[in-house]
């Protein structure tokens, strides 16, 4: 199947899904017809998430849903990026890109992706400013430590943040 040009994936652990993901996400949205948010299912890679990858699904599903992202679907993949991509029939990867230190990080995964697979395109998205320095691990440790985190992610993860971490 040829990769169709209108298609993009937008990976990651999404532990959980924030406010800035959701920005890269329904901007993705706006520029590909369709998009597939893959979320990583490996339990060996960067060690145990805290939330499953059924539950991870579930609150993206959840939050486009109430964003009223129409044009989404959200899968679990375990398997090598550019070969989810492919499995897709998507053209390119999409990610977004905080503040200065995502760069290296992304810069080697994209040599490494490329190759992998050259016909793999992937499109970097600059974060909106309110989310530059927003990432799901500050967000699960201000959770540990009773900290305000209504603004930073879609009040059902606040929940569940609270309950699994809250003391
Ligand atoms: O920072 P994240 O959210 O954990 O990133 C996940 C992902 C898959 C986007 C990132 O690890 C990546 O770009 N990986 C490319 C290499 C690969 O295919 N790894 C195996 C699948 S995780």
């Amino acid at each position: 199947m040829a990769p169709d040009p209108r298609k993009a994936i937008v990976p990651g652990s999404y532990d959980p899904v924030t406010y800035g993901h959701l920005d890269v996400i329904e901007r993705a949205g706006r520029l590909f017809d369709e998009v597939i948010v893959g979320v990583v299912n490996l339990p060996v890679r960067k060690g145990k998430t805290l939330f499953t990858a059924e539950e991870r699904c579930e609150f993206i599903e959840d939050a486009t849903r109430e964003l009223g992202i129409e044009n989404v679907s959200v899968t679990p993949f375990a398997n090598l990026l550019v070969q989810f991509a492919h499995d897709s029939g998507a053209l390119a990867i999409v990610k977004g890109l905080r503040a200065i230190s995502d760069f290296e990080y992304e810069f080697e995964m994209n040599q490494l992706n490329r190759m992998q697979d050259p016909n793999v395109e992937s499109v970097y998205l600059m974060s909106s400013p309110n989310y530059s320095f927003l990432s799901s691990s500050g967000v699960r440790e201000l959770a540990t430590f009773g900290g305000n985190i209504d603004d930073l992610v879609p009040p059902r993860v606040a929940r569940a943040l609270k309950e699994r971490l809250g003391r």
